[in-house]
């Protein structure tokens, strides 16, 4: 049978291994992420991956939850947080939909590359507006390939075409950005650190 997984499943032993494309900005964003996170900070990630990011942040929040759908991803995840000896790290085989959680119940939300590839960004958005408390932050990292060279956005549709790879989103910045203020958030902060890399949010929660 088809598993939704199959992709991240069948790369998960070699996306453990890759170097990080750019170091200098994925340390710049786990800086600013943590000016967010609090010591009492109950956090949820989902598309977590092998964990990378949740084990750098754990040690500055009460826990982490960290959900992902492909079970290789998990199963690599979990022997790093062990072998990382990080003890506020749970881990759970689910997308943002199926997990079992409360409304109102995370202070902050990760979903680290992952926004672009879902094919139901915006029911994610209200998923994730939902689950955070009021006040709650959701940080994200997305690429906006709509705002690339036009060789990338004329090669987005053709990619897509092709069943063995994720279907990345023909998505803009301003997009994005518009779709989480329709979502019920504020965006607090956006830094993108180059024209193609892709940009953090910080969006707040509001109260409606
Ligand atoms: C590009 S990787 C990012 C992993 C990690 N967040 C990081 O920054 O390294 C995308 C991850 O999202 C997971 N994923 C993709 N679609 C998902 C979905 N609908 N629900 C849960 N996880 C998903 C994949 O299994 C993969 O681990």
């Amino acid at each position: 049978m088809f598993k939704r997984s199959w992709f991240w499943d069948r790369l998960a032993k070699r996306y453990a291994g890759m170097p990080i494309p750019d170091q200098a900005s994925y340390e710049a964003k786990l800086e600013k992420t943590r000016t967010f996170l609090r010591p009492d900070s109950r956090v949820l990630e989902f598309g977590c991956g092998t964990a990378s990011t949740a084990i750098l942040h754990a040690p500055h929040v009460a826990l982490i939850h960290a959900i992902d759908y492909s079970p290789r991803m998990l199963e690599i995840a979990r022997a790093k947080a062990t072998a990382a000896g990080v003890s506020n790290l749970s881990f759970a085989q689910a997308t943002l939909a199926e997990l079992d959680s409360p409304p109102d119940s995370w202070d902050v939300i990760l979903g680290m590359s992952i926004l672009h590839l879902l094919p139901d960004r915006l029911q994610t958005l209200a998923r994730v507006h939902e689950l955070l408390k009021p006040g709650g932050l959701f940080i994200s990292s997305t690429i906006c390939i709509g705002d690339a060279a036009w060789q990338m956005r004329v090669l987005a549709p053709l990619l897509r075409a092709l069943p063995l790879l994720p279907s990345i989103a023909s998505l803009s910045l301003g997009q994005l950005k518009g779709e989480l203020v329709r979502a019920g958030f504020k965006i607090e902060e956006c830094w993108r650190p180059g024209a193609n890399k892709a940009a953090l949010i910080v969006a707040r929660k509001r109260v409606r």
